[in-house]
């Protein structure tokens, strides 16, 4: 898509308006009269084919408010065709908000049809924006910045939409090659099974152990231009398909395990945001990629693994698999890239999405301030994230009796807390306050359209740790 700021006063063509109204102020609007006839109170959206207008109203015109009013606008206006269309507001609005128009639109006319026999045209091509403000240079950067944010989230949800008999760890691993050569910026290195092997990866290998599809530990390093503001470490989980293994899933349970590598697509579509848009920080991604399947050579319930820190793990459930893999990616992470802060990223559990509900990113750790301060910052995306704190209590569910911890507990309650406590028995003391454990298992994917994500992936956790990084970069 392509976005243009207009200036008021500035002539332009177009074939649509999408004028933004505050609450039911109608009163100096040119359809106002029309607009009585059809009812606009506070919330509508109404559309005026005779004078070529849609009128959303707006509760604010705070930057989420304006994404998810571009999400009702898009879906007014489908079936029109129109290929040009301006977006309008009486009021003066900065760039961070003309960049959330941007996002809106490009997120919301997102789909996945390539298994679609008959494709629906797309007839949107130009969207223009003029607000009150003096527009310039500046409000076309925003609204490019917003159309990068949401092609980068876009990309996440091509990756996390493709099925598991395409999307392999090593279709992962061709993918952030791509990245790098198309952004100079971009380095990759991919490391197979032997790798893993001498590196003593056991935890990850023993989840790997009866796939056909070698796994794939995948590193990409993105440098600004500039001199970095410190460097930032994202592990993410990359689960091409969960089973379940031995302890295998039901049906239904296992029907959209292909979104188990949402939170290594997240680490991709961070990388392509930060070079697209330059950040100026030093962002590593690290992707522990796997398949989590059966066979008469799967790892079983009762195994006993060496993990790369040399903590030894009783498996009682072949499908709390993630945790194992992120275990020895993020003993690597910590001992290979040295980073400032360390983010792991995972649909990890369905505990989180019991108790946080489809929508909401549980956020842990062992430094509260950063949760918190993760949270405030993450949150400008219009993500949605919850604090989940640990306590000893919970902690010693995942004791074993004959190991070092054991990775699941037992008809337990707090799931997605002891997983995160599972992961923090392979964060170094040094790193204690710079990691944070992000569980996407409720965002990462939805069987029902909401807000600016259609069904299927969402791209979940790309803008939120854009925000955090860029409120980051402006902090300092
Ligand atoms: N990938 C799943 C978690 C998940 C469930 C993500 C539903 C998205 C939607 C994970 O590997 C898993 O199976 N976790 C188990 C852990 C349990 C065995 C301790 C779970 O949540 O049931
Ligand atoms: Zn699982
Ligand atoms: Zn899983």
């Amino acid at each position: 898509m392509k976005f243009t700021f207009v200036k008021k006063g500035e002539n332009a063509k177009f074939d649509y308006e999408v004028r933004l109204v505050e609450g039911n102020k109608i009163e100096d609007l040119e359809d106002k009269e029309l607009l009585e006839l059809a009812g606009f109170d506070k919330g509508s959206v109404t559309d005026i084919l005779s004078s070529r207008r849609l009128y959303v109203s707006v509760k604010n015109f705070e930057a989420e408010t304006l994404r998810l009013a571009m999400a009702k606008a898009l879906a007014a206006l489908k079936g029109h065709d129109v290929k040009t269309v301006m977006i309008s507001a009486d009021e003066e609005l900065c760039e961070k908000r003309i960049a959330a128009l941007a996002e809106g639109v490009e997120l919301s006319s997102y789909k996945f049809d390539k298994y679609k026999s008959e494709k629906k045209e797309e007839k949107l091509e130009e969207v223009l924006v003029s607000t009150g403000g003096n527009g310039g240079e500046a409000f076309d950067r925003a609204l490019e910045e917003g159309r990068l944010l949401a092609d980068a989230t876009n990309y996440v949800r091509d990756i996390v939409n493709e099925m598991p008999q395409i999307y392999t760890p090593a279709k992962m691993a061709e993918d952030a090659e791509a990245l790098a050569k198309e952004y100079d910026s971009v380095t990759c290195e991919v490391f197979g099974k032997e790798y893993l092997k001498k590196e003593n990866m056991n935890a990850f290998l023993a989840v790997n152990q009866s796939s056909p599809n070698e796994p794939k530990l995948i590193h990409l390093t993105y440098k600004p231009s500039g001199e970095a503001k410190g460097k930032i470490a994202y592990v993410g989980k990359g689960l091409t398909y969960d089973s379940g293994g031995l302890s295998l899933k039901t049906g239904g349970g296992m029907l959209h395990m292909k979104s188990d590598k949402g939170g290594a697509s997240a680490a991709l579509g961070i990388i392509k945001a930060a070079a697209s848009i330059g950040l100026p920080f030093e962002i590593h991604s690290v992707l522990g990629c796997t398949e989590n399947m059966i066979g008469a050579d799967a790892y079983k319930p009762d195994d006993i693994l060496k993990s790369r820190e040399g903590v030894t793990i009783e498996v009682n459930n072949t499908d709390a698999e993630g945790r194992l893999v992120l275990s020895d990616c993020l003993s690597w992470t910590q001992d290979y890239v040295k980073p400032d802060y360390m983010i792991d990223m995972a649909t990890l559990t369905g505990a989180c999405i019991a108790g946080l509900g489809d929508y909401t990113t549980g956020v842990m750790g062992n430094n509260f301030d950063l949760q918190l301060k993760f949270k405030r910052y993450a949150e400008k995306s219009g993500e949605l994230l919850s604090v989940l704190e640990f306590n000893d209590y919970l902690g010693k569910l995942i004791e074993s009796d004959i190991a070092d911890v054991r990775n699941s507990v037992p008809g337990g309650s707090g799931g997605a807390i002891t997983a995160g406590m599972f992961l923090d028995k392979f964060v170094k003391d040094e790193y204690k306050d710079k990691w944070l454990h992000l569980d996407i298992a409720g965002p990462a994917f939805t069987t029902s359209a909401y807000g600016n994500n259609p069904v299927g992936a969402t791209g979940a956790a790309v803008r939120s740790n854009i925000y955090f990084m860029k409120a980051l970069a402006e902090e300092k």
